[in-house]
């Protein structure tokens, strides 16, 4: 079955894999990975995340990859051509929920980023100037008007994307940034490395403490997995119907897992020497991209180039995943209320808008409105992350392991066999798929709860 519309497909795998790079190349790898790893044991948790990501989170991106392709429409229409069951379709549309409870938040912070790049281009973190960083970071989310205006800004540049369609908009601008924000990436570490005292944040990150190292630390681990690869959202469902049917899929899972990891790796190893070289405590938090940088760029040698090209770094980082959010919810709406593209993108960028509104005014005048502890904006979050992304990983799994046969599965990602894959492979791969993803989510999910 193929919904597509001509144009809405990648013009060639490079393509597609530029594009899901792009989208789980994001906040999650510059923002959170980082803070993560300072909160727990350093090399200790990177250690798991890798076991977690090669384990788990692999099958789990080729798996979504293969009811996307397979289906070849929407997440929802997908999920009901693969499974052959109307109900299914439910996954799918639980999927755009995900897309835009995440997007919520993410686009308050793509609008923290751009004022971020502006300020650094106004040479505001060049060595020697005087900032109190932590008054201004606080200051801006606080206030009213300004980062909603970001906001908007964020989610405009994001539209305009998505309306150039996908090989135009998503698969043009992927191509363009992902190679530079692999160099962007590497120029800093190299500034950051070569710092007085960087050696003992390299030995931070690459020598395990499990010390620190506790369950919810695991916990962590997975769930930071799967948010980095953009598991469970439907992501890969979706940009999976545009993906040609000649490529690769196992290839590609591993080309995307070992791209967005590496480069993880790369943003602690730009970031962490550099903390401990002016003696900052590494678990500073979800503060340490816009608190604690901008501190130490103005204290360093070439701090004001550094501090431009981090941030240009993150906000490309940052657009190429909103895009691939905003395709998710898009390409849901056009299938559901059979609408054009520009429209589907119109009302995602409006709700959005309103959506965005509350969770940056929960940073400051909605700061007292608090679910469980939790503001408005993190609660968004920690929802997403911790229970929709865990349920739609397990709703794929679920799907292909036990509603898809091994046939068609092999016969997907043999390409109906024009490509060879190992059969010991693919028997482990539909193993881990059908037993062991499912026990994993579901225990995680249980020890949550208690
Ligand atoms: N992977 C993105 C990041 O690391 O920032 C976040 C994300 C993008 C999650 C797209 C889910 C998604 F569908």
């Amino acid at each position: 079955m193929s919904a597509n519309r001509p144009g809405d497909s990648f013009s060639s795998n490079f393509g597609m894999v530029a594009a899901a790079i792009g989208s789980a190349i994001g906040l999650g790898n510059l923002w959170r990975f980082p803070y993560l790893v300072g909160q727990n044991g350093g090399a200790a948790f990177i250690i798991v995340y890798l076991i977690i990501t090669l384990v788990i989170s692999t099958p789990i991106l080729l798996s979504e990859m293969v009811i996307g392709r397979r289906g070849g429409g929407s997440p929802r229409q997908s999920y009901i051509a693969v499974s052959g069951r109307k109900g299914w379709g439910v996954a799918g549309i639980i999927g755009m929920v995900t897309c835009f409870m995440i997007m919520s938040f993410y686009v308050v912070v793509g609008g923290w980023t751009i004022k971020y790049l502006v300020l650094s281009l106004q040479m505001a973190f060049a060595r020697g100037a005087q900032i109190d960083s932590v008054g201004l970071f606080s200051g801006f989310v606080g206030s009213s008007f300004p980062p909603i205006a970001y906001a908007g800004l964020f989610i405009v540049l994001t539209l305009v994307i998505i309306c150039l369609g996908v090989q135009k908009g998503i698969e043009a601008t992927s191509k363009l940034m992902m190679p530079m924000l692999f160099v962007l990436i590497i120029l800093i570490g190299i500034r950051s490395v070569t710092l007085p005292g960087a050696e003992a944040g390299l030995e931070y990150l690459f020598k395990p403490d499990f010390s620190s190292f506790t369950f919810s630390s695991l916990l962590a681990a997975l769930g930071q997995s799967f948010f980095s690869l953009s598991l469970g959202a439907c992501m890969l469902i979706t940009y999976g119907a545009y993906t040609p049917r000649s490529s690769n899929l196992v290839r590609n899972a591993a080309v995307i897992t070992v791209s967005d990891t590496f480069f993880a790796v790369l943003a602690g190893c730009a970031i962490m020497p550099a903390v401990f070289a002016f003696g900052i405590n590494p678990s500073e938090g979800a503060g340490l991209v816009f608190v604690t940088l901008p501190q130490i760029f103005t204290q360093m040698p070439l701090g004001g180039l550094c501090s431009i090209l981090f941030f240009v770094a993150l906000f490309m980082a940052a657009i190429s995943s909103s895009v691939s959010l905003f395709e998710v919810i898009a390409a849901s709406l056009m299938d559901i209320c059979k609408i054009s593209r520009g429209k589907a993108a119109a009302i995602t960028g409006v709700t959005l808008m309103i959506t965005g509104c509350i969770c940056s005014l929960s940073q400051g005048v909605l700061k007292n409105i608090t679910v469980r502890g939790m503001s408005i904006f993190d609660q968004f979050d920690y929802l997403s992350s911790n229970f929709f992304m865990t349920l739609g990983g397990l709703l794929t799994v679920i799907c292909v392991g036990w509603f898809v046969k091994k046939r068609d599965f092999m016969d997907e990602i043999t390409a109906s066999g024009h490509l060879r894959v190992s059969g010991a492979l693919a028997s482990v791969l539909f193993f881990i798929i059908k037993y062991v993803a499912p026990l994993v989510i579901v225990g995680t999910a249980i020890s949550i709860i208690f």
